[in-house]
């Protein structure tokens, strides 16, 4: 038997994978089994109200999962799933309040990873419907992008035959774009490598700016947070962690975290990069937001999510 074919038996059996997707691994249960959501809940720390995300493997999985889906919202799965993209529907009766926090919404993706797809697939195929899958960390700390950084989180909260599948680094790097699709527009609940933009282009219509009611966990403060003390946009010193833009010089003494020379590298290193100043046990790390638009924005999230707040 495949590994994957495996795992896929052990989450029909009730039992917890951790598994590689493109933008952060995922620590996934059954989602129609409530005990086995359970364990999510208590592996991760997490409180019970936090929605998850369900992960299917095609679009037919949608119409089990979702009601009155509205046409942007085909034409963006049509457009960006596979891919790190999450949409957030009316719930139908198989979307459980153990699994959608009790709110009448249910959050769906198709990750863009192929062993994500293959257990995905080989999932469906044994009779599952879905994969709930928060990221597979501690609740509020930082979201593993290798399977040894999900060891690192969850190692000993797991059960001895739950699995951590290795499928590399993710090439992402952040969470996937939450798209609130219960209303007659689109509206961002959490910003990602799926841009304003490109999801404007594919709906045809403006999104919602005003803030949602919804519940969303990375909205928390605090949230994607390392043990180190992280500021934003201050004259790093000596002896202090250092994450920025490429071109930016890394002042003497400084430890030099993260150079990447792109807006996509600087997403898909910024999680490794924390967890390496803890690693090397650094007490204050500097980060520099980049500047911009679309990806910088959702980097500027998680980077101002991740900073400790003075106040
Ligand atoms: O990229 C990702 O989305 C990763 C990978 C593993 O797919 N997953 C992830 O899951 O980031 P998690 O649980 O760490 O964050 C999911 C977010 C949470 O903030 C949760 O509140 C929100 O999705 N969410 C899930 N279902 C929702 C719903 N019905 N309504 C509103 N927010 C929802
Ligand atoms: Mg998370």
């Amino acid at each position: 038997m495949t590994q994957v074919l495996v795992a896929a038996k052990h989450l029909l059996s009730g039992g917890l994978v951790a598994f590689p997707t493109e933008t952060v691994y995922g620590l996934g249960a059954d989602a129609e089994n409530e005990n086995a959501v359970a364990r999510i809940y208590s592996t991760k720390g997490r409180p019970a109200d936090h929605p998850l995300i369900i992960h299917i493997a095609d679009k037919e999985q949608i119409a089990f999962w979702a009601i009155e889906v509205p046409d942007y919202a085909h034409a963006l799965a049509e457009a960006y799933w596979p891919g790190p993209m999450t949409l957030i529907l009316k719930r139908s009766e198989s979307a459980k309040d153990f699994v959608t926090g009790g709110q009448d919404s249910v959050g769906l993706r198709i990750p863009n990873h192929q062993i994500a797809l293959e257990l995905l697939m080989a999932f469906k195929n044994l009779g599952g419907q879905g994969v709930a899958a928060p990221s597979a960390n501690r609740f509020g700390k930082v979201s593993p992008t290798t399977s040894e950084a999900v060891r690192e989180e969850l190692g000993s909260f797991l059960q001895n035959d739950d699995l951590i599948l290795d499928g590399g680094p993710s090439m992402v790097g952040i969470e996937s774009t939450i798209i609130d699709c219960t209303g007659l527009a689109p509206r961002i609940l959490r910003p990602g490598s799926i841009t304003a933009s490109m999801i404007e282009q594919v709906s045809n219509s403006k999104l919602i700016e005003s803030q949602s009611t919804i519940r969303v966990s990375g909205a928390l403060e605090n949230h994607y947070a390392p043990n180190a003390m992280l500021v934003l946009d201050e004259q790093p010193l000596a002896g202090d962690g250092f994450i920025a833009m490429g071109n930016i010089e890394t002042p003497e003494g400084v430890i030099r975290l993260a150079s990447p020379d792109t807006l996509e590298l600087f997403a898909q290193v910024l999680y490794d990069a924390l967890r390496k100043a803890d690693q090397q046990q650094i007490r204050r790390v500097v980060a520099w937001q980049p500047p911009g638009d679309g990806l910088a924005i959702a980097i500027r999230d998680r980077l101002q999510k991740a900073s400790t707040k003075t106040n």
